[in-house]
Formats: structure tokens, sequence, C-alpha cells
């Protein structure tokens, strides 16, 4: 381990941290030390968590909701005291089909959780990050916020959404020595990645194992990455090893050049 990567004390919030990516991260930064609090929608999965790690603190919050997220920052300040790293982390895959078929409020609610909700949760954050020593916020994209995406178009124009976000951050916080950076995850083994290969295949009309053959392949790396794989960038990326990265757009994907 770099000597660098101590986070003892260090006072982490991620977003939808009750599953998924967010859940590997909370993991990940509470075994390294951190004092993590991890908000999510879905209650049920956040007591389950509680009760596997009780000083992991938790709350109920939609973060495309303004009122939802002033109130989970209280929380945060009552808990925590303050704080050191915002992971951005909450997105929904959202609808799959091709432009002409999307409906407004498909549209609407993928961009409100995308990327209002990373700008509702940074504007809460920022004053709190400012009083850090070292402050990191990690806004979570994806490989399709840097490549197109055929029927994926507004998950695809809400991840690219978040890397104009970052970098505009990183320029506005750098001279509080606050970093913010972008991680791209490719696709990521698990059942999220399942959901999107069955309904893609649905709106191709082609069988779900060839799609899903398209995805295993689309890496030079010839497979996708893990939940852990992304963990351990952001626990990288949050350290003082990486102190002099800002404003980058960090691709995790096993060098994908096509997403099918
Ligand atoms: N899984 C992948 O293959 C993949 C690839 C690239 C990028 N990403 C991105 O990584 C992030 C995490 O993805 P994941 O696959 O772990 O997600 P997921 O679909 O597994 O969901 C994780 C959690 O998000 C919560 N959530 C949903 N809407 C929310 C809201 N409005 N407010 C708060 N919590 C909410 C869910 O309840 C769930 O617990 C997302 O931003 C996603 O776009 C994922």
């Amino acid at each position: 381990m770099f000597k660098e990567v101590n986070f003892h004390d260090k006072k982490v919030l991620i977003t939808a941290g009750a599953d998924g990516l967010g859940l590997e991260m909370a993991h990940v930064f509470h075994d390294a030390g951190a004092r993590v609090f991890v908000c999510d929608v879905n209650a049920a999965r956040l007591q389950d968590l509680a009760r596997e790690r009780p000083d992991i603190h938790t709350s109920v919050t939609d973060v495309s909701d303004e009122a939802s997220v002033a109130a989970l920052f209280e929380q945060v300040q009552a808990k925590l005291g303050g704080l050191d790293i915002l992971i951005n982390n909450a997105g929904v895959a959202g609808p799959t089909g091709l432009v002409e078929t999307l409906s407004k409020a498909d549209w609407d609610r993928t961009l409100a959780v995308n990327i209002t909700g990373q700008f509702l949760c940074a504007r809460e954050a920022v004053a709190l990050l400012k009083q850090s020593k070292a402050g990191v916020m990690i806004n979570m994209s994806s490989a399709a916020g840097h490549l197109g995406f055929s029927g994926r178009s507004v998950y695809s124009a809400s991840k690219w959404a978040v890397i104009g976000f970052t970098k505009s951050l990183a320029i506005e916080l750098g001279a509080y020595g606050i970093r913010v950076n972008a991680i791209l995850p490719g696709a990521v083994e698990g059942p999220r990645i399942r959901a999107v290969i069955e309904a893609k295949a649905k709106t191709l009309g082609q069988p779900v194992d060839d799609i899903a053959s398209l995805y295993e392949n689309q890496a030079a790396m010839g497979r996708m990455v893990t939940a852990r794989d992304i963990a351990n960038m952001a626990l990288f990326n949050a350290s003082e090893a990486a102190r002099s990265v800002s404003g980058q757009a960090i691709v995790v994907d096993g060098f994908t050049q096509k997403l099918y």
C-alpha cells in the first residue's frame, strides 16, 4: 500500500451506496479506516448495510430532490462533523431505445438523477470540502461519458454532462485545495449490466446471449470490469497519493473503443 493511502478519520459521503458500485466503495473506504456515510433511496438495503456495519451512517435520500439532499447534508454535518470526500455515485440506467421512442418523462428522470443529483450534492458539499485540508469530489460517469452509445442516448448524454461538470468544478475549486475527478467505468459485471443487455437485445430483436458476448468482448482486455476495480480506483483517487490529479476523466474499462 502507498503510505499516502491513509483514510483514518477521513469523512466520506457515498451517494447510492446501498448496492452495486456504491456499496463496494462503502466497504473499501470503511475497510481503509474512513468514517463513512451512505445515502440511497432503498431503505431496506440501507438497513441491511447498517446491520452489517453499524458504524456506517445511513440516510434515505433521493439525490434528485432538493429538500431531500438538504436534509442529507444536515445529517452528514451532525454525524460526521464535516466532509473530506464526496462520491457522487448515484445514477440510473435510464431507458433503452432509439431516440424517437423515448418518452420525455424517462429523459427527464435520467438527467434528474444522473446530473442534477450531482449538482445538488456538490452544491451542499462545497462549503464542507473547503473546510477540509484536502477535499475530494469524485463524480461517477461511464465509458458512455466519452463514447457514443446507440440506444442509450439519454444515459450517454447524462454521463457526458458529468464530465463538463467535473472539469468546471475542478477549476472553480482548485484554489481551495479541492480535487474533482470523474471515474468512467466500463461494463461492470453484475445484475445491472445484465438488465441493460436484456433491454438492448429486445430493442435490437437479437438473442440475449449474442448481446452479452458483445459486451464481454468490447474491451481490448476481453472482459468486463468488477465493482472492486472501480472501488479501488476511487480509493486511490481520493487518497493523498493522487494529490495532483484533478479535472480528469479516468476511464476504468479494459480499453473499450466502441459500446454496443
Ligand atoms: N454497473 C455498471 O455497469 C456501470 C457502468 C458505468 C457506470 N456506472 C455508474 O456507476 C454508478 C453506480 O452504478 P451501479 O451499477 O452500482 O447502480 P445500481 O443500478 O446498482 O444502483 C445502485 C444504487 O443506486 C440507488 N439509487 C437509484 N436512484 C437513486 C436516487 N435517485 N437517489 C439515491 N440513490 C439512488 C439504488 O437504490 C441502488 O441502491 C451510476 O452512476 C452508474 O451510472 C455503472
